[in-house]
């Protein structure tokens, strides 16, 4: 593993805190968890092996446990604080699920690759490094494997872009260009939240861009 970046010390000091209060206060405006997984399982056969990159405290996890009980999945993250909660809630699934605690700047797959890759409102806090993120996933993706994204998209208000930026979001519509330079979307869809304060987009696609084929 590379040495830690800035951004990296920045957003493990960030969640040091956050991650308290992470569960109790994200379900207001993290939206769309949910859906991506039931997305992804209506584009793939069930996947024997998935990896969810920044699984934070491990929601997302444990659904998709849930919802494909014969998956082996793994769940990566930065931050100590995140997989410290994320341990707790996968404990029921036992070996079925791992953790590992490294930023996501490298391969994680050695012989089997990943058939379901999810990235649920980490990509946006990539910055840099969001393009170089969904260039290994291309790597870490079995042939047939998909990329499942739910994040922020955008907002017209600067003031709000700005408060996200406070928060290490970075919200400029700039995840979709990228997705699309690296994978065929089978899915896209860019939703409003609280009446068009921010947009999040929903995207599921399959390696190799349309582009590029
Ligand atoms: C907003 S949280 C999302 C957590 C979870 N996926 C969810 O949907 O609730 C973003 C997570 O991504 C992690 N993260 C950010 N950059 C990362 C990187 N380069 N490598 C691994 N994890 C990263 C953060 O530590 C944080 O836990």
């Amino acid at each position: 593993m590379s040495t830690p970046s800035s951004s990296h010390t920045s957003l493990k000091d960030y969640y040091r805190w956050h991650a308290r209060i992470y569960d109790l206060t994200r379900w207001a405006f993290l939206f769309g968890r949910a859906r991506i997984i039931a997305l992804a399982a209506s584009q793939m056969d069930p996947p024997a092996r998935i990896l969810e990159i920044g699984c934070g405290t491990g929601r997302n996890l444990a659904a998709l446990a849930r919802r494909f009980p014969l998956a082996q999945i793994t769940g990566l993250d930065l931050s100590s604080d995140m997989l410290e909660r994320a341990q707790c809630k996968v404990q029921a699934f036992g070996s079925r699920i791992g953790l590992l605690h490294r930023a996501y700047d490298a391969p994680v797959a050695m012989a089997d690759k990943f058939d379901l890759i999810v990235l649920s409102y980490s990509l946006s806090m990539i910055n840099p490094g969001f393009a170089e993120v969904l260039r290994i996933c291309t790597s870490d993706l079995s042939p047939t494997g998909i990329i499942a994204v739910v994040d922020f998209h955008a907002s017209r208000w600067s003031w709000f872009q700005r408060w996200m930026g406070v928060n290490h979001v970075r919200m400029e519509g700039h995840l979709l260009e990228e997705l699309n330079q690296h994978f065929t979307g089978q899915v896209c869809q860019v939703q409003r939240a609280y009446g068009n304060l921010w947009q999040y987009l929903l995207f599921i696609g399959r390696a190799g861009s349309k582009g590029r084929q």
